[in-house]
């Protein structure tokens, strides 16, 4: 990857006419040809406000192209225009459902050309009651936060592959790391994800592709409204500066803020009659 200075290019393809100063660039070497593009950060859930958070980190320091996809196109839409305002980068909305399993080839398809960071962020915080007392709406969160996230990431996963290039970053959760009465049905769709994440960086490493896992604590965020944290909260625009960090670093596996991998490291090693005698949790 490098920096260019205040230079205009443009080429046939109209994806590649950069117009503005001194943005990065990621350099592929195709032969003898180096070819410059844009960098370009795929959100998947790009409603999600910890993804938009990681996606503004993107667009101010890397100037990078944001894609939101998400179900609520309107709000996505609006999102764009933010960013498009408040940073002087491309921005754009595109429709996407997690659950809409057999549109994310499609969808993926239809990106001409391919994203080089993809941010999966879309998630639904599962209502623990609900889910033990009516599969269907235990179905539906494992569908949007498991499934629809091993589907659509399978997909991109297949491409970085072939292109020996790309990162994919999961947003998974602390939640997974422990299973407690009051929410096991979030935490294992989280655990799920975690794990498929660990699974496929393995399978990624050595190809060029990346794969990072984001496990964020508690973050005042629509998702957690009227919720009060257990172990206090981060800041939403420290849990984007972190992700950020997590992909400039070349990290693998990161928790956000500073205090979480220690409060994490404690709380895996409860020993579980502890946790069993604990009915408050
Ligand atoms: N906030 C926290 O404390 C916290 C802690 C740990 C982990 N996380 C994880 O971090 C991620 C982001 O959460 P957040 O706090 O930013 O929550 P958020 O603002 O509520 O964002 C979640 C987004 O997921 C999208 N989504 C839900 N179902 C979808 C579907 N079927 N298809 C596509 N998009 C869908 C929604 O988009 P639409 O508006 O388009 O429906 C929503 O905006 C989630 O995976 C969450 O589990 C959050």
């Amino acid at each position: 990857m490098g920096r260019t200075g205040h230079q205009c290019l443009s080429s046939g393809n109209p994806d590649l006419i950069l117009t503005s100063c001194n943005r990065y660039f990621i350099f592929h070497k195709f032969g003898n040809l180096n070819f410059l593009s844009i960098m370009r950060v795929l959100v998947l859930g790009g409603n999600s406000e910890i993804g938009f958070a990681a996606a503004e980190q993107f667009a101010v320091k890397e100037k990078a192209e944001i894609i939101l996809a998400s179900r609520n196109i309107k709000e996505t839409e609006k999102k764009a225009r933010q960013l498009v305002d408040a940073y002087g980068v491309s921005a754009r909305a595109m429709p996407f459902d997690a659950r809409d399993f057999d549109s994310h080839r499609d969808f993926y398809d239809r990106m001409d050309p391919k994203p080089s960071v993809v941010i999966q962020a879309f998630g639904v915080l599962m209502n623990q009651d609900e889910c033990q007392n009516d599969f269907q709406k235990a179905k539906k969160g494992f569908d949007i936060n498991l499934l629809g996230a091993v589907n659509i990431l399978e997909i991109i996963a297949a491409d970085f592959e072939d292109r020996g290039t790309g990162v994919i970053i999961g947003i998974s959760s602390v939640a997974g790391e422990r299973g407690r009465k009051s929410s096991y049905m979030y935490a294992s769709s989280k655990a799920g994800l975690t794990t498929y994440l660990d699974g496929l960086r393995h399978r990624l490493y050595g190809s060029g592709a990346r794969v990072i896992t984001v496990l964020p604590g508690f973050v005042k965020t629509k998702m957690v409204a009227g919720r009060k944290p257990k172990f206090g909260s981060t800041p939403l625009p420290t849990t984007g500066k972190d992700i950020y960090n997590a992909w400039k670093k070349g990290k693998h596996k990161i928790y956000t803020g500073a205090k979480m991998r220690w409060i994490m490291a404690i709380v895996r090693n409860i020993p579980e009659w502890l946790v069993l005698r604990n009915r408050n949790i």
